[in-house]
């Protein structure tokens, strides 16, 4: 996309996810000139779960249009991190944060942020494809009759479809179950469906790991494809897909803090072939080769 093009989207963005009609709880979420061109900005962030800290004073940017990839052990609060940053966690009744993370300048905990519009601004894939018991055709469908009743409808699948690489495949079946799709092409559905309601950034949960390797490689071509459109966040387990996909890499582990209780912490965030070829801390060293985790 033309960067006018996408700073013209941004600027539509930061007009939608904050509902300027509640002109007093805006105050809170009014926009900082964030640095460049970054999409998030998280500041000393801490999620718990019922009083117990999962992911403990994280900083770091994301940056537009760039792929970044969350790597680490199982249990380190990449999940965690993840859904905090479209505000899922706030569906979980004993998830609490603290610290901020800010949406091209906005606050995403403020009172005059719309969490409904966060989530449609960015989207989500799991790691289980988990499309709906509904046609192939609804289940793009869905999002964009919800948000934009008016739009042409047929276009806006076909489209969606095309760009998550699917459309060839499921073009004269678009009425038949989704859930008669391989495992795959569920997964592609699903990418599908978040692309369809136009967000400006798609988080991915190990999306491919419950793939075959043909399919695997499908949504990295696919990521490799649609990245200079969205920003893209993905957590793996993969190393060899982190180095392949991502343009930024970020290394979470898990340490002990002085109560003796174990959390997940930031511990390098770098260009992904720094974190790969010539990480900074010998944490980050034993885990890209193997010797741990
Ligand atoms: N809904 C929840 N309720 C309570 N604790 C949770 C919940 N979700 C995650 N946790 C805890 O938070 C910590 C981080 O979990 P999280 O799922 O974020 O890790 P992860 O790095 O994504 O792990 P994995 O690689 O296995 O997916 C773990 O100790 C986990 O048990
Ligand atoms: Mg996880």
């Amino acid at each position: 996309m033309a960067s006018s093009e996408s700073s013209a989207r941004a600027e539509e963005d930061q007009e939608r996810v904050v509902d300027t009609t509640e002109q007093d709880d805006v105050t809170s979420a009014r926009r900082t000139t964030p640095e460049q061109d970054l999409v998030f900005e998280i500041e000393n962030v801490t999620v718990s779960y019922g009083g117990r800290p999962a992911i403990v004073d994280v900083n770091m940017a994301v940056a537009r249009n760039q792929v970044t990839a969350f790597i680490g052990p199982s249990g380190c609060g990449k999940t965690t991190l993840l859904r905090s940053l479209n505000r899922m966690n706030d569906l979980i009744p004993s998830a609490a944060m603290t610290g901020t993370i800010r949406y091209h300048g906005y606050d995403l905990s403020s009172t005059g942020v719309d969490p409904v519009e966060v989530r449609r601004r960015i989207g989500m894939v799991f790691q289980r494809p988990n499309p709906f018991h509904k046609s192939i055709f609804d289940n793009v469908a869905f999002g964009i009759r919800l948000h934009d009743p008016r739009s042409d409808l047929k276009d806006r699948v076909e489209q969606a479809l095309r760009r998550a690489a699917l459309w060839d495949e499921v073009k004269d079946r678009m009425d038949a179950s989704a859930l008669s799709l391989s495992g795959g092409q569920q997964q592609r559905l699903c990418i599908a469906r978040a692309i369809a309601v136009d967000p400006d950034v798609i988080l991915m949960d190990e999306p491919a790991s419950a793939l075959d390797p043909v399919a695997t490689q499908k949504i990295e071509d696919l990521i490799a494809e649609i990245k200079d459109k969205y920003t893209i966040v993905i957590v793996t387990h993969n190393m060899q897909q982190a180095s392949r996909v991502a343009d930024m890499t970020a290394f979470f582990s898990v340490g002990d803090s002085a109560e003796g209780e174990r959390h997940g912490i930031l511990v390098e965030y770098d260009q992904t072939t720094s974190i790969f070829t010539n990480p900074g801390d010998p944490r980050t060293e034993a885990y890209v080769t193997g010797r741990f985790g």
